[in-house]
C-alpha cells in the first residue's frame, strides 16, 4: 500500500494513496480516509479536550487518525480498534510514527469488543449507518458516547423506507430534514438506551453536510431514563401549511392544523429536546482560540450557532415562506428583529442559512417576513 504522510491539527500520519480522479477518492483506498471529516474530528477533539474523559476508544479506527489526535493532541488515553488487518496493521505503523505511549491498538469486531469491556467514552464513526452497534456501545460507555450517522438519505426521508427499518420512525422529507434526520437519530440512541435504565443527555450535536454527529453525556439510573424519556415525542406537520407542532409523549395523538384544520403528520418518535449544553460550548468557544485546528473558524461559527439556537424543534427556511407569500424574503437581522418585536423568541439555526427557529405562531412569523405592520 502506498502511504502519504497527512496532517490534522498537531498530528502527522499516514494514510494510503487515493484515486483522485475518482468521484469519491476514500473509496479507492484499502484502508478509509476522508480529509472532508477533519471538521467532524476537530470538533471532537475540541470537546474532549474540555470534558476529559479518562480513557476513549476509537472503535472503527480506520487510520488511526482519530483515536491519534486524541491521544496526541488532548493527551488521554486511547484504544483504538478496527476488525479490518490492513488498518490494524496502518494503526500499529502510525502509532509508532507518532512515537505516542497512551495508545494501545486491538483488532475485533466492534460489538464483540464492546459487549466484553467498558470504556469511560466510546466513540462510534461507521460506514453510514451507527444503528447495529448502538446498543453495544450503550452498554460499554460509563461516561460519554459519541456517534456518526453518515446515512444521511434514510434518516431524513428520502429514503423512507430504509429510514424506517434502521430506526423505527417515520421521517418527513420537507425544507427541515435535515433536522428531523438528527433528531430521529438521537430518539433512537435513546430508545435504545432506556431498556437498560440509563439516561443520556446531549452535549453537541449538529447535522452538517453528509454526516450527522452526536456527543453524548451517560447517566445511569431509572430517574436518569425517566427525564431522557420525557423529551421523546413527535413534531405534527401541516401537510398543507407550513404549520407545525411539537407532541411530547410515546405514541402521537390525531390532531388537526389549528389554521386550515387539515389533519397533521407526526414525523417520529424523535427527540424533542435540547441539543447540547450551553456551558459546554461556551467553554469551547473560549478554548477554541488557543488550540490549534484546522477548522477552527467554521468550528467556532457552528459553535457560536448551535450555542444560541432556540431549542424547539422544526427550523423554518423563511424564504421558503416569503416565496409562498409571493414577497421578497427581508434580511435575516430584519426578519429576527420583526420577531422579536412581535415579543417572541427567535435566532438563525445551524443547518440552514436561511433557517429560523421561533416559538412565533404560523400567523406573526409569517406577518414578520412580509414586513406588515
Ligand atoms: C468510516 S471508517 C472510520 C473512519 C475513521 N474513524 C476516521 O475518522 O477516519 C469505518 C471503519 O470501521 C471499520 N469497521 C466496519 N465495521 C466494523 C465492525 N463491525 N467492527 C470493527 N470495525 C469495523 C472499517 O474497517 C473501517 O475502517
Ligand atoms: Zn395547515
Amino acid at each position: 500500500m502506498e502511504l502519504i504522510e497527512a496532517i490534522e491539527g498537531r498530528t502527522r500520519f499516514f494514510i494510503p494513496g487515493q484515486d483522485e480522479n475518482s468521484a469519491f477518492p476514500p473509496g479507492t483506498a484499502p484502508v478509509f480516509y476522508n480529509r472532508r471529516m477533519e471538521f467532524n474530528r476537530d470538533a471532537t477533539v475540541l470537546l474532549l479536550q474540555v470534558i476529559r474523559p479518562d480513557h476513549y476508544i476509537d472503535t472503527m479506527g480506520a487510520t488511526g487518525v482519530r483515536g491519534l489526535r486524541i491521544a496526541h493532541e488532548c493527551e488521554i488515553p486511547v484504544t483504538i480498534n478496527d476488525r479490518d488487518e490492513c488498518a490494524v496493521n496502518l494503526i500499529r505503523k502510525n502509532v509508532l510514527h507518532t512515537g505516542l505511549n497512551n495508545v494501545t491498538v486491538t483488532k475485533s469486531d466492534v460489538n464483540v469488543l464492546l459487549s466484553g469491556q467498558r470504556f469511560d467514552a466510546v466513540d462510534l464513526d461507521p460506514f453510514g449507518t451507527p444503528a447495529p452497534f448502538i446498543d453495544s456501545a450503550i452498554r460499554s460507555a460509563r461516561r460519554f458516547l459519541m456517534v456518526t450517522a453518515t446515512d444521511t438519505a434514510p434518516l431524513c426521508g428520502a429514503h423512507k423506507k430504509a429510514g424506517i427499518r434502521r430506526y423505527f420512525s417515520q421521517p418527513l422529507n420537507n425544507e427541515y430534514h435535515s433536522e428531523t434526520g438528527l433528531r430521529t437519530l438521537l430518539g433512537f440512541v435513546v430508545r435504545e438506551a432506556l431498556k437498560y435504565d440509563i439516561g443520556l443527555i446531549p452535549q453537541f450535536c449538529f447535522a452538517h453536510e453528509h454526516f450527522v454527529r452526536l456527543h453524548l453525556q451517560v447517566r445511569r439510573g431509572a430517574p436518569a431514563a425517566e427525564r431522557t424519556l420525557s423529551s421523546i415525542g413527535y413534531i405534527l406537520q401541516c401537510p398543507k401549511c407550513p404549520s407545525r407542532s411539537e407532541q411530547h409523549g410515546l405514541l402521537p395523538r390525531a390532531e388537526v392544523c389549528e389554521y386550515c384544520h387539515t389533519p397533521l403528520i407526526p414525523i417520529g418518535p424523535l427527540w424533542l429536546g435540547a441539543l447540547q449544553s450551553e456551558t459546554l460550548l461556551d467553554t469551547m468557544v473560549e478554548m477554541i482560540e488557543q488550540f490549534p485546528l484546522g477548522t477552527s473558524r467554521q468550528l467556532a461559527t457552528l459553535l457560536t450557532l448551535c450555542r444560541n439556537e432556540l431549542s424547539v424543534a422544526g427550523f423554518y427556511d423563511y424564504h421558503q415562506l416569503a416565496r409562498r407569500e409571493k414577497r421578497s424574503p427581508p434580511s435575516m437581522e430584519d426578519l429576527l428583529d420583526r420577531i422579536h418585536a412581535l415579543d417572541f423568541p427567535a435566532t438563525r439555526c445551524h443547518y440552514l442559512g436561511t433557517g429560523v427557529k421561533t416559538t412565533a405562531p404560523l400567523p406573526m412569523l409569517l406577518q414578520a417576513v412580509k414586513g406588515d405592520p
